[in-house]
């Protein structure tokens, strides 16, 4: 499928930003924990979560959408083993071992493959398990583990991973004892999985800092659960208004963006926050931002690097961008360079050096935030950009194209 998006309009009108992908994918792993029907508002209709839903209807769940809330039933999960294509699709699927092994502890489940911004593989998840007490074993692509003793109270990432944060908090909910969690992950998804867990009845303290206690209890319950603004969507959006020197006005959820907004303000874009409503300009150009590296929180995320690597293409001077987290994220160079960008990447870093136009192409998305980067260098573009492979894209974005004239910008599907 293919987006095409016409560049020179300037930004104005307003959008109600989508709630979070990352905060989603694994309150949906986290329903097998409990027994009752669990309903999410704000829900974004992507597709990494259709992916999400179609592997809890694999294990027995009922899921239905009303709106935008996503309503899913566990009763009748039975299944303690994922197989099906669609995990292979999405790697947070990987989430189920975790919510799996508290329920029935035991677990199986294909492994996520890599994907263009990496190997990504899953050993921190695997090595945490192991110390929780279970035995793992693996045959051919299907990883199983169970449960098979006590295991330390006590255990320690060799990094701050999301995931693996994410998959130890979903297991040691309903472990008998206590789990300290420490080097975790601070990511404001992992407060959001712990704001919600703690509705459904857990006992977890210590989250957004690198130990978090877990307390376990004998069950969960249902609830019904609002899902705050998803950070590098509101980030995406902000940076399309920014990048075409308009001024527009974005509805959000609850605040998790200090760290986009700290950034995109480097660059000289103007937010005003009135109540859930945050007003952003991007009228005197785009500036430079000498130095960036990627990092865990609350550092520079990676998921925002593409965007900025498009943005500061069109800045008035040289910025650096370092890469520390995905060893393939600059994939989206080559494609900027081919509109006209200034772009020397040696290794893990990136020299942008800013030009005063880019031109529209024939771009291909490898990857969801290389694709939003490409719409966004679209909009700030002389003429038509074309950005083909965007079904990338709908993995993380809602309606981006009808988001994107929510914003007055010129966008269209080809199909
Ligand atoms: C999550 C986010 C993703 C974001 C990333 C980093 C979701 C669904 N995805 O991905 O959007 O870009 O955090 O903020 O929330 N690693 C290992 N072994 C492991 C686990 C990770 O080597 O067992 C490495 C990865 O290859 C990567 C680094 O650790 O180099 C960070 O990965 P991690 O924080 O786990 O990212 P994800 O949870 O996959």
């Amino acid at each position: 499928m293919l987006i095409e998006v016409e560049g020179g309009r300037k930004a104005a009108g307003e959008l109600t930003v989508q709630g979070a992908k990352n905060a989603v994918l694994p309150m949906i792993a986290a329903t097998v924990l409990c027994r009752q029907t669990t309903v999410i508002e704000n829900c974004p209709r992507i597709q990494d979560v259709y992916s999400m839903t179609a592997v809890l209807k694999d294990i027995g769940a009922k899921v239905s959408w009303e709106e935008d809330k996503l309503i899913i039933d566990t009763a009748s999960v039975t299944k303690s083993e994922i197989t099906q294509k669609e995990v292979g699709d999405i790697r947070a699927s990987i989430l189920f071992l975790g919510s799996m092994l508290g329920r029935m502890q035991v677990a199986g489940i294909r492994l996520p493959g890599g994907c263009s911004i990496g190997a990504r593989p899953v050993d921190y998840h695997l090595a945490a398990f192991s110390a929780m007490g279970a035995e793992t074993s693996q045959q051919e692509d299907v990883i199983c583990c169970e449960i098979r003793n006590r295991g330390a109270e006590r255990v320690k990432l060799p990094y701050p991973s999301v995931g693996a944060t994410e998959n130890v908090i979903l297991y040691a909910v309903l472990r008998k004892g206590t789990t300290i969690l420490e080097n975790a992950a601070k990511e404001p998804e992992i407060r959001e999985l712990c704001e919600f867990l703690r509705q459904m009845g857990a006992l977890i303290s210590g989250d957004g800092e690198e130990c978090i206690t877990i307390q376990g209890v004998s069950e969960l319950q249902g609830v019904v659960y609002r899902l705050k603004t998803d950070r590098i969507a509101f980030l995406t959006y902000a940076a399309m208004v920014a990048g075409s020197g308009g001024s527009a006005c974005l509805r959000v959820y609850g605040d998790t963006f200090e760290a986009e907004k700290k950034y995109l303000a480097m660059t000289g874009c103007r937010m005003e926050t009135t109540g859930d409503q945050i007003r952003v300009s991007g009228e005197g150009g785009i500036r430079p931002v000498p130095y960036i590296r990627t990092e865990p929180y609350p550092g520079f995320p990676t998921d925002a690097q593409s965007l900025f690597l498009a943005l500061l293409s069109r800045s008035y001077g040289e910025s650096l961008i370092e890469e520390n987290v995905f060893e393939n994220r600059f994939l989206v160079a080559g494609q900027l360079r081919k509109m006209g960008a200034d772009i020397e990447v040696a290794g893990q870093r990136a020299c942008v050096r800013g030009v005063t136009r880019l031109h529209g192409e024939m771009v291909q998305a490898t990857d969801l935030r290389s694709g939003a980067a490409l719409l966004l260098a679209g909009v700030m573009a002389e003429g038509k950009t074309m950005v083909d492979q965007s079904h990338y894209i709908l993995r993380g974005y809602e309606i981006p194209v009808e988001n994107m004239q929510s914003l007055g910008l010129c966008a269209r599907y080809v199909v």
